[in-house]
Parts: C-alpha cells; sequence; structure tokens
C-alpha cells in the first residue's frame, strides 16, 4: 500500500511554534486532537457543517476539520485553551459560564472561537452581527438565548479587558 507523502508544515498553535511532519492532506482537527491532545476543538460532522471544529486561523474563525495542513504553513492556529489568560478563563469563556450558556455543551468549543473571531473584528456587535456570525454553528440543546447573552457579556468584559 502506498504512503502518503510526509510534508513538513511549520506554524505556530497557541503562541507555541511546531513543525510537523505529517501527510499535507491531514486536517488540522486530526492533529490538534490526536497528536497535540488540543481537545477543545470537537469533531461533529466532519464535513464543514456544524461548527464544533472551531479554531481561529489568523485570528478568523475556521473549520478544522476541513483544513488541511499544506494551507497552514507560516500561520497561527488559536484553539479553545488559548483563550485562557494565565490559567484562567479569558473574557469569551468568562460570558458563556456566567450565563450558563451550555446544555450538553458540545457546539460551546465552537460558539466561544466565533465569538472570540467576530469581537476581534467588531467590539460593539448590534443584535443582527451576533446572530448573523454565529448563524452557522448549529446547537441542538436548545440554549440559544443564554448562548446570545453570553455573547453581549463577552463584548462588555472584551472592552473591559481592553479599556485603557
Ligand atoms: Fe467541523 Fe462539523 S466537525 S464543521
Amino acid at each position: 500500500m502506498m504512503q502518503a507523502p510526509q510534508h513538513n508544515t511549520t506554524l505556530t498553535i497557541n503562541g507555541t511554534p511546531h513543525r510537523l511532519e505529517l501527510p499535507g492532506q491531514t486536517k488540522l482537527l486530526y492533529v490538534l486532537r490526536n497528536d497535540l491532545q488540543l481537545n477543545g476543538p470537537k469533531f461533529g460532522c466532519g464535513l464543514g457543517e456544524c461548527g464544533a471544529c472551531t479554531v481561529l486561523v489568523d485570528g478568523r474563525a475556521a473549520r478544522a476539520c476541513c483544513i488541511p495542513l499544506s494551507l497552514l504553513h507560516g500561520r497561527e492556529v488559536t484553539t479553545l485553551e488559548g483563550l485562557s489568560q494565565n490559567g484562567r478563563p479569558g473574557p469569551v469563556q468568562t460570558a458563556f459560564i456566567e450565563h450558563q450558556a451550555a446544555q450538553c455543551g458540545y457546539c460551546l468549543n465552537g460558539m466561544i472561537m466565533v465569538t472570540e473571531s467576530l469581537l476581534r473584528q467588531n467590539q460593539t456587535p448590534d443584535e443582527a452581527a451576533i446572530r448573523n456570525a454565529l448563524a452557522g454553528n448549529l446547537c441542538r440543546c436548545g440554549t440559544h438565548i443564554e448562548i446570545l447573552q453570553a455573547v453581549r457579556r463577552a463584548a462588555h468584559l472584551k472592552a473591559e479587558t481592553t479599556a485603557p
């Protein structure tokens, strides 16, 4: 059986440089979960449809189940684990905890990472912008109201932490 050719990918994950020797078509989600034990990103659909696997690539939300390593050379990846600050939850994580915005919690990685991405681009998103940002992330439990409240709270907390 032919083996897929190995590919050298150098990238930064949560601020730490990594050099990975894996086939270039290996999807980022498998590397994070299986090789690096970063289990914040979840495997949901594996097809780019649910958002459970969301990470940030160069600060923007991206679906790790669909991104091959070959596209990540020189890029900066942030996972849920990378949002903590000095070992404590970051502002977005804190807001989701405060509002108890999880039932089963499986979607929460994606909801938090999309919120982080949104707030990096727009510090004062209106209701439409928030709903638009979250529209592609599926939650089957029904904590949508709490999730929306958490995003609004996250915007406040982030503004506080970045205020001069
Ligand atoms: Fe990646 Fe569903 S697991 S979008």
